[in-house]
């Protein structure tokens, strides 16, 4: 049976449009979105087919569709060619200055093939902004194993003297993890689903999913306006999230379609989708 919640028909399929994210989301009423989890095509870095790419037009754009205390995940990283371009920072002020708040900025973390430099330190990470409309809604903590725990002598009261004062105390198994986060990419890291590389610049489903998992509940609706091969959709639908997906490209929304069929994600391609606010 499908249910409408947070202006998106919940009914367990992927909506897919191709457009200009700009135009699209133009035609939508305001805080319709509750997470937007996204990677824009950044300083001419790759050949996306000759996308259009109006930043501080989506930015508007994003902050006025998106939801009170919602979300939205910018992962970018910069071009390095002599030195950084920095587009990164500039962006992220861009968001800041429309209304955002910078609620954190964290560290996505390539566990291989990073970036080698001749003069400087190997290039290992790209930014993810975690950018809210007002104080997040939700925020469900991942966590993570601690190295110690169980029962254990603890420092409790250091004196002026110097003498620890130790008293029983008891470490938990896990904590809330910090803002850096690793991943492995390429096939089996990035994705098992071979058919997503023929986009050039996947992120990585785990990546996706611990946003999604983070800052959404099952029933919300989940943007991606430039979803490339379709890996928020497939993370978002299979945690039970609404999802839209607009790119530019007809090519590469052709690859999301294939790609969350085959996971056996129902797909709508749509025209004029209009979400109800
Ligand atoms: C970095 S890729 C996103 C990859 C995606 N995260 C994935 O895992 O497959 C950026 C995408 O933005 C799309 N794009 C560029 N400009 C756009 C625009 N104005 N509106 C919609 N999509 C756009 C490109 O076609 C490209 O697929």
């Amino acid at each position: 049976m499908s249910t409408r919640q947070n202006g998106a028909q919940n009914d367990g399929a992927a909506r897919l449009i191709v457009g200009n994210c700009v135009d699209v989301m133009r035609n939508w009423a305001d805080g319709i979105i509750k997470l937007t989890v996204t990677s824009p095509p950044y300083d001419g870095l790759r050949d996306y087919k000759g996308y259009d790419f109006p930043f501080e037009e989506i930015a508007n754009e994003l902050f006025r569709v998106t939801a009170e205390g919602g979300v939205v995940v910018w992962v970018v990283g910069d071009r390095i060619n002599g030195g950084r371009s920095l587009t990164s920072f500039r962006q992220a002020l861009t968001f800041q200055r429309i209304g955002f708040t910078a609620h954190d900025v964290m560290i996505y973390q390539k566990k291989n093939t990073p970036f080698t430099r001749s003069n400087a330190y190997t290039n290992a990470y790209e930014m993810m902004f975690v950018l809210s409309k007002g104080k997040p809604a939700t925020f469900n903590p991942l966590k993570a194993p601690t190295q110690r725990h169980g029962y254990e002598m603890l420092t409790h009261n250091k004196l002026p003297d110097g003498i620890n004062k130790k008293k029983l105390g008891k470490l938990n198994k896990e904590k809330t993890r910090t803002n850096i986060w690793s991943y492995a990419v390429g096939l089996g890291g990035t994705t098992n689903d071979k058919i997503a590389f023929q986009h050039p610049a996947v992120f990585p489903e785990k990546l996706a999913l611990d946003h999604i998992l983070s800052w959404s509940n099952p029933g919300d609706l989940v943007l991606d306006p430039m979803c490339g091969s379709g890996t928020t959709g497939k993370m978002a639908l299979l945690q039970g999230r609404a999802f839209i997906g607009i790119d530019i490209s007809p090519e590469y929304i052709a690859i999301a379609r294939q790609r969350l069929e085959a996971s056996g994600i129902p797909v709508a391609i749509e025209q004029n989708l209009v979400p109800p606010g």
